[in-house]
């Protein structure tokens, strides 16, 4: 089948409305009868869009939610409260952006002793013009890639998520999962550049899907990359269960910074055929949730049809290089 592209906003909206015709098969929605009382779920980015839907989800499950948000503190929290019926939400500030608001974020977590069942790596950006953070690097790359890095690597070896690679208690026997939200745009990325890497990059609004793309495909080469380093031993009985998806095409805030003259097309096409935050979250509420993906690692879904990434991400000199050069850019800023 011809590879879809993803390169530009519209080829990005045509391909979401063609994939949610696919006829491929897919996995069966976890009922809602199957419980997650006594279980910790983080979700970052869930004050909006498709967060807020995956927060909902799994409080109505009977998860004690923690929301990491930058915005939204307290209403977004009332209102998973609300739409789920527990009151057992709560909201953490973050902003992703910034590495000392990610210390303290991961400071409060390990302070109180906050133990991870599931970690759900939502927030992303899509930024309608390059910008840069204010430690100087470009938005897409810090948040949608960089910052998953930075707070894991805490998380990791805090024991906030238990693991025995960075010393801390193995949970073989219930491993704790790990699921970040990228997208279908990582395969029609232009490849990493290695040799300027971290380097703000500057784009337009021609080229912003392109290089949204590229920032999903350093997260998908990471998500690679960390579930070997969390299990050397291998895809079958994980001590650590890291998986991606793709939630195909949401109507969320994701295009709030499109330009007003294409706002009016997109938000009734968004309207009329993306999905509901709330359906978009089934799939990674199957990754939270099932049985498979507790067994597993490494899996990659696109909706609910499991399939692998781009092989580019699966490359595991790239994902050991990127590893290595994410480390050297952060410790060069004293992040590490
Ligand atoms: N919408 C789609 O069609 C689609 C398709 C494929 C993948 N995705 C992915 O789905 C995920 C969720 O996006 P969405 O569609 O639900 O869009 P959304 O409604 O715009 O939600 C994005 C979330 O990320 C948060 N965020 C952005 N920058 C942040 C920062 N610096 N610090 C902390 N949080 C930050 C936002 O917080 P604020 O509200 O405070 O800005 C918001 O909660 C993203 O990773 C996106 O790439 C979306």
């Amino acid at each position: 089948m011809a590879q879809r592209t993803h390169d530009n906003p519209f080829t990005a909206v045509l391909s979401g409305l063609l994939d949610q015709r696919s006829k491929e098969a897919r996995v069966t929605p976890i009922p809602p009868h199957v419980r997650l009382d006594g279980r910790t779920c983080l979700v970052t980015g869930a004050n909006s869009g498709l967060g807020k839907g995956i927060a909902i989800r799994l409080a109505k499950r009977g998860a004690h939610v923690i929301m990491a948000c930058r915005s939204g503190i307290p209403e977004a929290g009332e209102d998973v409260k609300r739409e789920s019926g527990s009151d057992k939400v709560e909201m953490i500030q973050v902003d992703l952006s910034d590495f000392e608001s990610i210390d303290r974020f991961c400071d409060e977590l390990r302070n109180r002793n906050v133990t991870l069942d599931a970690t759900v790596f939502n927030a992303g950006v899509v930024p309608v013009t390059s910008r840069k953070n204010k430690h100087g690097l470009e938005l897409m790359f810090a948040v949608n890639y960089l910052a998953k890095f930075v707070v894991l690597n805490r998380l990791l070896r805090d024991g906030v998520i238990s693991n025995a690679v960075y010393g801390n208690n193995s949970r073989a026997d219930d491993p704790p999962r790990v699921i970040f939200v990228s997208s279908e745009t990582h395969r029609s990325s232009i490849p990493i550049d290695f040799d300027h890497f971290g380097e703000p990059i500057e784009y337009g609004i021609s080229d912003g899907v392109k290089h949204y793309g590229l920032s999903k495909l350093h997260l998908t080469t990471y998500f690679q990359e960390l579930s070997r380093r969390l299990n050397p031993q291998g895809n079958a009985n994980p001590d650590v269960c890291v998986h991606a998806l793709c939630p195909g095409a949401v109507n969320s805030n994701m295009a709030r910074e499109a330009p007003t003259w294409m706002k009016p097309i997109l938000k009734p096409v968004m309207a009329l055929f993306f999905q509901s935050p709330e359906k978009a979250s089934i799939p990674v509420d199957y990754l939270v949730v099932s049985e498979e993906m507790g067994t597993k690692t490494g899996a990659y879904m696109h909706m609910m049809r499991v399939k692998e990434s781009s092989e580019a991400s699966m490359d595991p000199d790239k994902g050991a290089l990127l590893w290595s050069k994410t480390e050297e850019l952060l410790r060069e800023r004293g992040v590490l």
